[in-house]
């Protein structure tokens, strides 16, 4: 049977998974992939090709596809703009030493302990907006206790942990993923017990990592950058299966991944981030300015992606095909990377602007056509009680900009040699 006939086989609305939750994970990340349906896909796709040993995604977000990739005993290559992304990754894949984790953290609670009352306050500008005084100093206690940790990999573990502190505790509101501060009379009655909750968040994450089964050994490679740039970086034609879900449209429009993750960046140790740019915290905006169509170029040519643009207004217009125009430098760099006869896998959402949908779906198709990708087949998947924000996004003067709830997985096939 063939792979399109296989995934066709299974009954339509079993790719809506709508039972599946991850309630705990190790930082809370926007637009992650579900991770049971990613096995399910990955593995049909192994199963009708033997000759598939590595897998890509280049825009690996909190590292679903590299995960399960890995367990599946692909060799990974990721990248991510945004150094969250990075560190949550590595500690998922490069996991923690198992001899030596259960001391490293009573260590680490003691040292807590001890620090008590003995650090002075952590800064950073703005830092008294965003957090209440008495987090600062239990943040700024923590903070000193994981740098004294010796073991890289530990150490990366403690800071993902911290991570989910840092965003739990903030003055942020969770109803969006941009920064927004919260009303005063929440502020006010917020109770610091942030140590607790670093602490239980330990022992819980840890729990799960010693439970995991070692797989066969496998390669990692994972960076921290522009895809637009990282991809150069990669042999044509050495690339056996290029699996993802690309943003679906500029960051500060649709989901703003950077200003997500800026208050944890800013918190933890710069040595053990992989900042690849010295500005890319210097502003909470920097990330998605860096990140896909976040800078508009006006000297685009309208005309290449008109059919796509609908009917919004020239200005929005101008930002979306920013994107696109980003999105199809990357989509090329991609094909010619690829072996001929391999797969392209992304997860896909029309998004809507001025209330019009934008059919990046369809869009990729396009690209697909111009640079020898052949559609395999498509799976719709209904995203039932997606824990998003309904309304992801504020535009100024066109109100909020409605979340999605289908998403595609379209499968492409490489036909042809590049060139
Ligand atoms: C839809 S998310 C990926 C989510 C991921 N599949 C998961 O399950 O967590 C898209 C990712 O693309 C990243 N991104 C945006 N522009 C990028 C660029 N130019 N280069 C690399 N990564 C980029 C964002 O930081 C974000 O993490």
């Amino acid at each position: 049977m063939t792979l399109a006939k296989t995934l066709n086989s299974y009954e339509e609305h079993y790719w809506d998974f709508s039972n599946y939750r991850n309630d705990s994970p190790l930082v809370r990340y926007p637009a992650v992939m579900v991770a049971p349906m990613q096995e399910v896909i990955m593995k049909e796709i192994i199963k009708a090709d033997n000759t598939i040993h590595n897998v890509l995604d280049p825009f690996f977000g909190s590292g679903t596809v590299l995960y399960e990739g890995k367990r599946l005993g692909l060799n990974v290559v990721g990248f991510d703009i945004n150094p969250l992304a990075v560190l949550i990754t590595r500690v998922k894949l490069e996991g923690i030493p198992i001899e030596k984790i259960s001391d490293s953290i009573n260590a680490l609670n003691t040292r807590i302990t001890l620090l008590n009352g003995n650090v002075a306050p952590y800064c950073f500008t703005n830092i008294t907006k965003w957090f209440n005084d008495d987090v600062i100093l239990s943040l700024s206690i923590i903070r000193q206790a994981i740098i004294a940790e010796n073991d890289e990999l530990i150490r990366r573990f403690f800071w993902s942990c911290f991570a989910e502190t840092v965003k739990q505790f903030s003055n942020t509101r969770t109803s969006t993923f941009k920064l927004h501060i919260k009303e005063e009379q929440q502020i006010a009655s917020l109770v610091d017990d942030s140590i607790s909750f670093f602490k239980k968040h330990i022992q819980d994450q840890y729990s799960k990592f010693i439970n995991e089964k070692q797989g066969k050994r496998t390669t990692t490679d994972i960076r921290c950058g522009d895809s637009k740039e990282l991809l150069k970086t990669l042999p044509l034609e050495s690339v056996d299966l290029i699996y993802s879900s690309p943003p679906y449209g500029d960051n500060h429009t649709t989901v703003t991944y950077g200003q997500f993750s800026i208050l944890p960046l800013l918190w933890i140790d710069k040595t053990d981030l992989s900042i690849w740019n010295d500005h890319l915290l210097e502003s909470f905006t920097a990330i998605d300015t860096a990140s896909l169509g976040g800078s508009i170029n006006s000297k685009f040519d309208n005309d290449s992606y008109k059919e796509f643009l609908n009917n919004i207004i020239p200005k929005k217009q101008k930002k979306v095909i920013s994107f696109f125009n980003d999105y199809e430098s990357v989509f090329k760099l991609l094909t010619a990377i690829l072996k001929p006869g391999k797969l392209m896998v992304l997860t896909l959402g029309n998004r809507h602007v001025d209330s019009q949908e934008i059919y990046f779906d369809k869009f990729n198709d396009m690209l697909a056509k111009k640079y020898g990708l052949k559609l395999d087949s498509t799976i719709t998947r209904n995203i039932i009680g997606k824990r998003m924000p309904k309304k992801v996004s504020r535009v100024e003067n066109y109100g909020a900009v409605n979340s999605i709830n289908k998403e595609y997985v379209k499968i492409y096939r490489k036909v042809g040699t590049y060139g």
